[in-house]
C-alpha cells in the first residue's frame, strides 16, 4: 500500500469516532484532508466542524459541512487530526503544516484526541521530524537564540523565498537536531520563551486515541 493509502485507511476508520448530531474539531494537513472527505459522506450525521485553520474550513465547506467559529462553541467530544511523529505513549510532534497553534487550541477544547496517520509517524523518541516553533515575528532572532541552548538548530521556515506567515501571521522556526526525551518538560519549557506562540509538542495533552495505517491493517 502507498503512505496516501494508508492514511486513506486510518481516515475512513476514524468515523466511526464521529458522535451523531454534534459538532466536532477537525485537523489539517494530508490525513485530515482524507478524513474530511470521508465525512463528507456523511456530513448529514453530524451538526458541523470548527476547522484548524483556513485551508480545513474551506474544505469543509467544498463538502457542504458547516464550519462553526470556536467561540461559538461551549465544547466537543472528539477532535480528529494527524501528526508528524507520535510515540507510544501518545506525545506528538505536530506543526509540519504550520497550523500548531490553532490545532492545539481547538484540540484543547476537545474531550477526546484521535490521532490518525501512517505507520511511518510512529517512533520511540520524537525529534527526527524537526520540532516547530510559532513564534511573534519580531521576536524570532530572539526566540531562535534561546531555542538554540536546548541543543537543536532552529531553521526559519521560508516559503517563495519569504519567510512563512502562518494563518495567525505569526512565524515557524523548525528545531532539528533535538532528540526529546521529556517531551511534556520541554513542551512547558518552550512555552516560556517569550515571543513563543506555540510550540508543536503536543505531550502535556497528547493523543487519547492512535489510529495507524499498516500494510497489516489499521492498528
Ligand atoms: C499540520 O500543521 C500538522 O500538525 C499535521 O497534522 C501534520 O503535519 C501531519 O500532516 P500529514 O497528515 O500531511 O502527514
Amino acid at each position: 500500500m502507498t503512505q496516501d493509502e494508508l492514511k486513506q485507511a486510518v481516515a475512513r476508520a476514524a468515523i466511526e469516532y464521529v458522535p451523531s448530531g454534534e459538532i466536532i474539531g477537525v485537523g489539517t494537513g494530508s490525513t485530515a484532508n482524507f478524513f474530511i472527505d470521508e465525512l463528507g459522506k456523511i456530513k448529514d450525521r453530524i451538526k458541523g466542524a470548527v476547522a484548524s485553520s483556513e485551508a480545513t474550513a474551506a474544505r469543509l465547506k467544498s463538502h457542504g459541512i458547516p464550519v462553526f467559529d470556536l467561540n461559538d462553541v461551549d465544547s466537543m467530544s472528539v477532535y480528529i487530526d494527524g501528526a508528524d511523529e507520535i510515540d507510544p505513549k501518545g506525545a506528538m510532534i505536530k506543526g509540519g503544516g504550520a497550523a500548531l497553534t490553532r490545532e492545539k487550541i481547538v484540540a484543547s477544547v476537545a474531550n477526546k484526541f484521535v490521532c490518525i496517520a501512517d505507520g511511518s509517524k510512529l517512533v520511540d523518541v520524537l525529534g527526527a521530524f524537526p520540532l516547530p516553533v510559532e513564534v511573534i515575528p519580531m521576536a524570532q532572532a530572539a526566540v531562535a537564540r534561546k531555542l538554540k541552548t536546548f541543543g537543536g538548530e532552529p531553521r526559519l521556515r521560508m516559503k517563495d523565498g519569504q519567510p512563512l506567515l502562518t494563518d495567525n501571521g505569526c512565524m515557524i522556526l523548525d528545531v532539528v537536531g533535538l532528540k526529546i526525551t521529556d517531551p511534556a518538560g520541554l513542551e512547558a519549557q518552550i512555552n516560556n520563551i517569550p515571543g513563543v506562540v506555540t510550540v508543536g509538542l503536543f505531550a502535556q495533552r497528547g493523543a487519547d486515541v492512535g489510529l495507524l495505517g499498516t500494510a497489516e491493517g489499521v492498528k
